[in-house]
């Protein structure tokens, strides 16, 4: 076959998939000088660039010389060959030109302007395809193509010469620079935070994946969590400060098609993607697992499986309170230092940054000032869609300072923070326990009076290890439906798990009171709940703490799978002096009578009462008429401590020697 006579223009366009398409459009006329398409020949050999010398393997791809372009970094990270190569320009070379599309479309028995299996076979006797010499040599370089996910075959009932060649959705695009993605993949523009992530990306393992990010491995990373988005964000900042561009992109369906599809757009275009989803991903067969590029998947469950492909499963744990404040301080450098962490302790930092912006724009708008308090409402919406129903959640604001009980009840809870902090090293790196189940985790009993802080001491706790706490009244939780309380419980412990909450079981007594002899039906029933209860504690690897207020009913099974149990005694003498002193220690202003120590030593109330009482006699302080009478006096604490003994139904023992049984203005009131 003579070299088809060409018609010379030099041009290069400086782009290598254009020339190399041009240089195929020249190719592509010896097929119609073939059947006898005069014009059409002459247009493909007029195109500029058509003639031009390709590269010395006869290609028609040239081979990189200078910066690497899209097309390099598709033809390097597959490997593809020179008659694959070549494969790949016809099956492309429709989008170069539109008169190239028209003569296709000539060529194609349905009119479609993409080459058909029977052109790329003609084309390759003709000589345009020097890998591939004859009919029978395109097939290995068709199935190679096939294989990387480039190329797709349509038309399957078509006799197998009138079959389509396509290239895969988007490639073109990506090739050329063009946005898209394939259906069910959307691109999430949520910023990259700027700061926040410090002590997430300081550790081991996420330094592990850093590296892999880097060097553009072939391996998936997953986070887990119960928001994926806001998750993503941290993928992102891991793969930015690996010196990779991330694409944030939410995927409907996690499925191996659409993520294979993902992979190798990112490839052409050079970014890492990071993928989230809102459903478990499932067992994925990449169509190619070595393929050179990342894959950052945040996801609700960790059961991403890849194989070949390796998968590291990095610690998704909430950010630590420093970080956290940070996170506020680069969003909103214009409010000044942080009071603190605000917000639940799954907040993201990209989340601070929506919650910065949402500030900001209500700001512009309604010229409101802002503080923040309003950004602590704003951050707290962000994360609503994580408690489940009959839980609370609390973000711990109390320290150890708040908290008022004896030194050796301090130090057991110190202990107790202490054993979740150093959990990883005795049981991972001492191998302690190893193979042992219910070894993670923590797990305590709180029992002792109303409000003698045991719920308070929870979320100091919880505060302290940089947890939120999600507070279930057991009582409330227990259903009357047979089987309903099982699933409650088991919504709460995964809600904790996901969102690495502490959990606090209130009055636990409603569910590990003495397990009954079977008796009734619904006593049998009480024990199988009671046995999920025990069961689910011992599997759990938060923190769990059961408050009761009746610790003698403890039942032995579980007394032995919990680690710490903290008796809370109502408070002595000392005590309640502190308790007073705690809770009106503000700003309030105090008159010269009050005498904090008779007020500890007449009444025995418990610190939730004593609070009470010391915030109720502070409004009734500010409430009164005369200016010069607005500080807390001895008759509004008498006033306000009767008020109390009322309410809880204990005996009052009257006014404390020497003090009005009640402030002038309120004399009469009940
Ligand atoms: N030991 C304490 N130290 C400091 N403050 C206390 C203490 N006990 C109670 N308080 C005050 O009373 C409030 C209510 O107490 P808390 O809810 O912790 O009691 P509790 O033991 O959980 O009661 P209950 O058994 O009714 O759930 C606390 O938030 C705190 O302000
Ligand atoms: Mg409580």
């Amino acid at each position: 076959m003579a070299e088809p006579r060409l018609l010379e223009l030099p041009v290069r366009s400086g782009d290598r998939l254009d020339d190399a398409l041009a240089r195929m459009a020249g190719r592509l006329a010896v097929a119609l000088d073939v059947v006898g398409e005069d014009a059409g020949a002459r247009f493909l050999r007029g195109l500029p660039g058509a003639g031009a010398p390709g590269p010395a393997d006869g290609g028609c791809l040239d081979l990189p010389s200078g910066p690497t372009q899209p097309v390099d970094r598709l033809v390097a990270g597959l490997a593809l060959g020179t008659a694959e190569r070549d494969l790949l320009a016809l099956v492309l070379v429709g989008s170069h030109h539109e008169g190239v599309a028209a003569v296709l479309r000539g060529l194609h028995p349905q009119g479609r302007p993409w080459p058909t299996v029977g052109l790329a076979g003609s084309l390759a006797e003709l000589g345009g395809l020097p890998g591939a010499p004859s009919r029978a040599a395109v097939r290995p370089a068709l199935a190679g193509l096939l294989a990387t996910g480039t190329v797709v075959v349509q038309d399957d009932d078509a006799p197998y010469p009138e079959r389509t060649l396509r290239p895969a959705p988007h490639l073109f695009d990506a090739l050329t620079g063009l946005a898209g993605w394939p259906s069910g993949v959307e691109p999430d523009p949520r910023p990259l935070p700027a700061a926040g992530s410090g002590g997430w990306l300081g550790d081991e393992v996420v330094g592990g994946a850093r590296r892999a990010v880097e060097r553009g491995l072939p391996v998936s990373v997953v986070l887990a969590g119960a928001r994926p988005g806001p998750l993503a964000g941290r993928l992102a900042t891991l793969a930015a400060t690996a010196g990779r561009e991330p694409v944030l992109l939410r995927v409907d369906r996690c499925d191996s098609t659409t993520v294979s599809a993902v992979l190798l757009l990112a490839l052409v275009r050079g970014t890492v993607p990071v993928l989230w989803t809102d459903v478990e991903p499932p067992r994925l067969r990449l169509t190619v697992p070595g393929l050179p590029v990342p894959l950052l998947l945040a996801a609700p469950g960790t059961g991403l499986c890849t194989w070949p492909r390796p998968v590291l499963v990095l610690p998704s744990g909430p950010h630590p309170p420093a970080d956290r404040s940070a996170a506020l301080d680069a969003a909103l450098p214009e409010l000044g230092r942080p009071p603190g962490p605000l917000g639940p302790a799954t907040l993201e930092p990209g989340d601070v940054e929506l919650a910065a912006a949402d500030v900001r724009l209500r700001a512009a708008l309604v010229r409101t000032a802002t503080g923040w308090d309003e950004v602590s409402a704003r951050v707290d919406a962000q994360a609503v869609d994580t408690v489940p129903v009959g839980a609370t959640l609390v973000h711990p604001r109390a320290g150890w300072g708040d908290l008022v009980i004896p030194a050796d009840r301090l130090t057991q809870l110190h202990e107790a923070a202490d054993r979740v902090r150093v959990q990883s090293q005795v049981l991972d790196d001492w191998g302690l326990l190893r193979g042992r189940r219910g070894l993670r985790g923590l797990r305590m009993l709180f029992a002792g009076p109303p409000g003698t802080g045991k719920t308070l001491a929870a979320e100091v706790l919880a505060g302290e290890l940089g947890r939120d706490l999600l507070v279930v009244d057991l009582s409330q939780l227990v259903s009357k439906w047979i089987g309903e309380t099982e699933k409650n419980l088991a919504a709460v412990f995964d809600a904790a798990e996901r969102g690495g909450s502490a959990l606090l079981f209130d009055e636990a007594d409603a569910l590990f009171g003495k397990r009954t002899e079977v008796g009734d039906a619904r006593d049998r029933y009480a024990n199988l709940e009671t046995a999920y209860l025990l069961a689910r504690l011992e599997r759990f690897d938060g923190i769990a703490v059961l408050a009761t207020n009746l610790r003698q009913n403890l039942d032995t099974a579980f007394a032995r799978r919990i680690e710490f149990v903290v008796p809370f005694d109502p408070p002595d003498e000392a005590a309640r002096l502190a308790l007073w002193r705690a809770h009106l220690s503000g700003g309030a202003p105090l008159a010269p009578d009050v005498d904090l120590p008779l007020l500890a030593a007449v009444y025995e109330l418990p610190g939730a009462l004593i609070r009470n009482a010391a915030l109720a006699a502070a409004f009734l302080a500010a409430a009164e008429p005369a200016p010069e009478d607005r500080r807390i006096g001895m008759a509004h604490l008498a006033h306000a401590v009767r008020r109390e003994h009322l309410k809880a139904g204990l005996s009052y023992p009257g006014p404390p020697p020497g003090t009005p049984a009640d402030p002038p203005t309120r004399r009469g009131a009940p």
